[in-house]
C-alpha cells in the first residue's frame, strides 16, 4: 500500500523543459528516474515503535502550522514564553517572539536536571584510534569552563567567534560555549585555506579565533595552527586565538608555537575556570550563528540563523526523521564545519539527549573498513552520511562492510546531493541488510534543518527521491512565472522556523538571492520534479553553484581564484559529472600573452586554487584554450563547456560569436584527456 494517498498528489500540468532552462541534457536519465518503481514500505516492526507512525501528523500540521511548530517549541525549556508564534512580513520571518531561551541549556542542563548526567553525550574516536567519551554531566562542566574562559577573553553577547577546528570534542564544546554566553559562532571547515579563513574572520569582524595545533586526516597532519597564523596576519579584528592541543603524537610532531599575549592554550584557559556558568537568556530572534556558504558570486555569504526557530526545527526533525530512542547510538559522518554537522551532530541530537558518535578522520584510514569497524565497535544504530561516500563505499566493494557486524543498524540517512538509485539500493542491501529504512533528506545551509524527507515509520520510500515535505513545511514546484508545475524549480512557499534570517551584513543579497524570483516565496536554487505520488525528485542546482562530493562550491569563486594567478587572462568553470563525487570541477583557462600551457603551469594553477580556497576547490580538469566560446554579446556559454568537459556532442552553436572556438576546444580537450 502506498502510504501517501493519491489525493495528496496534486494534479499539476506538465510542461517539460520550460524555456529549456532545466538541465535539458539530463532529461533522458531523469525520465528513467521517474520510472523508478521499486517501493519500500517501513518494516512493520519499525513502524510500531517509531516516534511517528501515524500519517495523520501531516494533516494536523497543515491544518494549523503555527500550533504544530509551537507544540515542538514547547518541548524545549524557555526562560520566558513567547507571545506570538510567527510574524511574517516577507521576506522577514520572526518565530516565537518574546520568548527567551538558551541553546546550551537545552542541549545540556535540561537533561542533567532531568537526571541524565551519567548518560553518554559524545562518544569520540580519533583517526589513530584514541578515544574519549563525555557524559551529559561532563560535557556541561567542560562547556561551562570554556564559557568562562571565553568571557575572560572579553567575549560577550553578540560578539563573533570563529571556530577552525578538526573533528574533536572541543569543536562541540566551543560551539556550545558560544551559545551559552550568547556569542555568535562562525565555524570554518578545517579544509579551508588561510585566505578563506581570514576572509571569513573579516566579514564577520570576529574577535576570537579558536583553533588547534592540528588534526589527523588520512594519516597526515592538517596544520591548522600554521594556517591560522597565516590567516591572522590578515585578520585585524581578532584579538585572541585559543589553541586546542590535539594531543598524542600529533602535538609532539607539530610543536605549535604560541604568540605571547595573543595566543592561549585551551587547556591553560580552562584549568582554573569555574564549572558553573549561568546561561545567557537569549531572545528567540537573537542571532545564534553565522555559517558561510558558496553562492553565485566570488564571495561566500554568511548565512544568519537565530536561536528559537533554529533550535525548534533541528530538535523536531532529529526526533522525527532519525526516530531517536533511548538506546540509539547515532552517528552523522559530516564535519562540524558544514551545516549538517551543526544541525545533526551537535544541536539536533544533543537537544534530543542522543548518544552521539563522532569520528575525527577519513573513512579509508587505516583501511576501507574503518566506518564499519566503528559501527560495530560502538553499536551504531542510526547512521547518516552522504551519497558521495556511499558511492565510494560501493566502489570499494562489499567485502569491507562484510567484515563487520552491522546488525545493530536500524535506520540509514543520506544528505547533500541527489542519490542515484543504484547507490540507494547498495546502501539498502549491503549496509542496511534490507531491513533499515533510508531517509533521503533534502535541505540546505539556508534552511537550517531538514525540509523534504521521508518519516521512517510512515513513508513508503523509492530509491532517489526525498519524498515529501516534513510536516509543517510547504513546498511546490514552479516555473519562472511562479505557476505550479510538475517539473521546474523547487519553491518553499511559506516560512519555516529554522529559515535563514538574512545574509550577514548584506541584506540586499539576501533579498536578491532567495526572494526575487517569485513573490514571497523562497527560491532554493534547485531543480525538481514531482511524481504521481506527490514525491519530490530533487535534480540539483540550477545556478552556478557546483556540488562536489556534497560540498557547495561557486563557479565564480574558482574563476576568481584562477584569474588571480598572474598567467591567467580569463577562466570559465563548469561542473563535470563524476562517478563518486557527483560533480567535479572543470576549468577552461585562457592564458595571458607570453605564457605557455605546460604541465607545470597546470599543476601550479591547481595548487593556486587550493591555496586561495582550499583543496576541495582544486579543478580536476584544466583545459587551456586560446579563447572561450562566447555569445555575440560576450557571455561565456557554459552549457557548451559542460558538453565539452563531459565529452558530449555539442548542441546548438549558432549563437556563438566564433563557432570555430568549440571545435578547437574539443580537440584540445581530447588531446588532454587522451
Ligand atoms: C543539495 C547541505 C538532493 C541541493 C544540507 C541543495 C540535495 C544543496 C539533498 C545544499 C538531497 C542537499 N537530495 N540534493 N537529499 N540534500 N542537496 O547548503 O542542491 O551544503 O541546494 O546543505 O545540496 O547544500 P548545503
Amino acid at each position: 500500500m502506498g502510504l501517501v494517498p493519491h489525493a495528496l498528489a496534486p494534479h499539476i500540468p506538465r510542461d517539460e523543459n520550460e524555456k529549456g532552462t532545466l538541465m535539458s541534457s539530463e532529461s533522458g536519465s531523469l525520465e528513467a528516474l521517474l520510472d523508478e518503481n521499486r517501493r519500500f514500505a517501513p518494516p512493520p516492526g519499525f513502524r510500531d515503535k517509531a516516534n511517528f507512525g501515524d500519517p495523520a501528523v501531516y494533516e494536523r500540521a497543515s491544518k494549523d502550522r503555527e500550533a504544530y511548530w509551537a507544540d515542538w517549541a514547547a518541548q524545549l525549556d524557555w526562560f520566558e514564553p513567547w507571545h506570538t508564534v510567527l510574524e511574517w512580513s516577507p521576506p522577514y520571518a520572526k518565530w516565537f517572539l518574546g520568548g527567551k531561551l538558551n541553546v546550551s541549556h537545552n542541549c545540556l542542563d535540561r537533561h542533567v536536571q532531568a537526571g541524565h548526567a551519567d548518560r553518554k553525550a559524545l562518544i569520540w574516536e580519533g583517526e589513530p584510534g584514541d578515544t574519549r567519551t563525555f557524559t551529559y554531566g561532563e560535557l556541561l562542566e567542560e562547556v561551562c569552563r570554556f564559557s568562562n574562559a571565553l568571557k575572560g577573553l572579553g567575549v560577550g553577547k553578540g560578539d563573533r567567534v570563529t571556530i577552525y577546528l578538526p573533528m574533536i570534542p572541543e569543536a562541540v564544546v566551543a560551539m556550545l560555549a558560544c551559545t551559552r554566553i550568547g556569542a555568535i559562532h562562525s565555524v570554518v571547515f578545517g579544509g579551508f585555506s588561510p585566505e578563506s579563513l581570514s576572509d571569513r574572520n573579516n566579514d564577520a569582524q570576529a574577535k576570537v579565533l579558536i583553533t588547534a595545533d592540528g588534526g589527523w586526516r588520512r594519516g597526515g597532519v592538517v596544520p591548522l595552527k600554521e594556517n591560522a597564523d597565516e590567516a591572522l596576519k590578515a585578520s585585524p579584528t581578532i584579538e585572541h586565538c585559543v589553541v586546542v592541543r590535539r594531543g598524542g603524537e600529533l602535538s609532539e610532531q607539530v610543536g605549535a608555537t604560541l604568540q605571547e599575549g595573543r595566543d592561549h592554550w585551551y587547556h591553560d584557559l580552562i584549568a582554573d575556570a569555574s564549572t558553573e556558568c549561568a546561561p545567557e537568556q537569549m531572545d528567540a530572534e537573537d542571532t545564534m550563528f553565522i555559517l558561510y556558504t558558496s553562492g553565485t558570486t566570488g564571495k561566500p555569504k554568511g548565512v544568519v540563523h537565530t536561536t528559537g526557530g533554529y533550535l525548534t526545527q533541528v530538535y523536531a526533525t532529529t526526533n522525527a526523521v532519525f526516530d531517536l530512542h533511548d538506546d540509539d547510538v547515532y552517528w552523522c559522518t559530516a564535519d562540524v564545519g558544514w551545516i549538517t554537522g551543526h544541525s545533526y551532530i551537535v544541536y539536533g541530537p544533543l537537544a534530543n539527549r542522543a548518544q552521539v558518535m563522532m569520528y575525527e578522520g577519513a573513512p579509508d584510514t587505516p583501511d576501507r573498513g574503518r566506518f564499519w569497524q566503528l559501527c560495530e565497535k560502538y553499536g551504531v544504530t542510526v547512521f547518516y552520511t552522504a551519497p558521495t561516500a556511499i558511492r565510494a563505499f560501493a566502489k570499494w566493494g562489499d567485502d569491507w562492510p562484510a567484515k563487520s557486524d552491522l546488525s545493530k543498524l536500524r535506520l540509514l540517512g543520506t544528505v547533500g546531493e541527489p542519490i542515484n538509485p543504484e547507490a540507494w539500493m547498495w546502501y539498502h542491501k549491503v549496509i542496511g541488510g534490507e531491513r533499515c529504512p533510508i531517509v533521503d533528506t533534502w535541505w540546505q545551509t539556508e534552511t537550517g534543518a531538514i525540509m523534504i524527507t521521508p518519516l521512517p515509520g510512515i513513508t513508503e520510500t523509492k530509491p532517489g527521491t526525498a519524498t515529501r515535505p516534513f510536516p509543517g513545511i510547504e513546498a511546490k514546484i514552479m516555473n519562472d512565472a511562479g505557476e505550479e508545475r510538475s517539473a521546474g524549480y523547487l519553491a518553499i512557499t511559506s516560512p519555516w522556523p529554522s529559515m535563514l534570517r538574512t545574509v550577514w551584513g548584506d541584506d540586499q543579497r539576501f533579498r536578491d538571492t532567495y526572494w526575487s524570483k517569485w513573490k514571497d516565496t523562497y527560491f532554493p536554487g534547485d531543480g525538481a520534479k514531482l511524481d504521481d505520488d506527490g514525491y519530490f525528485w530533487i535534480l540539483g542546482r540550477v545556478d552556478d553553484v557546483l556540488n562536489v562530493a556534497g560540498h557547495r562550491i561557486g563557479t565564480m569563486e574558482v574563476e576568481s581564484a584562477l584569474v588571480d594567478h598572474p598567467s591567467v587572462a580569463e577562466a570559465a568553470v563548469v561542473g563535470k559529472k563524476h562517478e563518486i563525487k557527483g560533480e567535479s570541477i572543470a576549468a577552461f583557462v585562457t592564458l595571458k600573452e607570453g605564457y605557455d600551457g605546460t604541465d607545470e603551469l597546470l599543476a601550479e594553477l591547481r595548487e593556486h586554487v587550493g591555496k586561495k580556497i582550499g583543496a576541495i576547490a582544486k579543478p580536476e580538469l584544466i583545459v587551456f584554450s586560446a579563447d572561450l566560446p562566447k555569445t555575440r554579446s560576450g557571455k561565456i556559454m557554459r552549457r557548451l563547456l559542460r558538453d565539452i568537459a563531459e565529452g558530449r556532442a555539442v548542441g546548438d552553436t549558432t549563437t556563438l560569436a566564433d563557432p570555430a572556438v568549440v571545435k578547437r576546444l574539443q580537440e584540445q580537450h581530447e588531446a588532454e584527456e587522451g
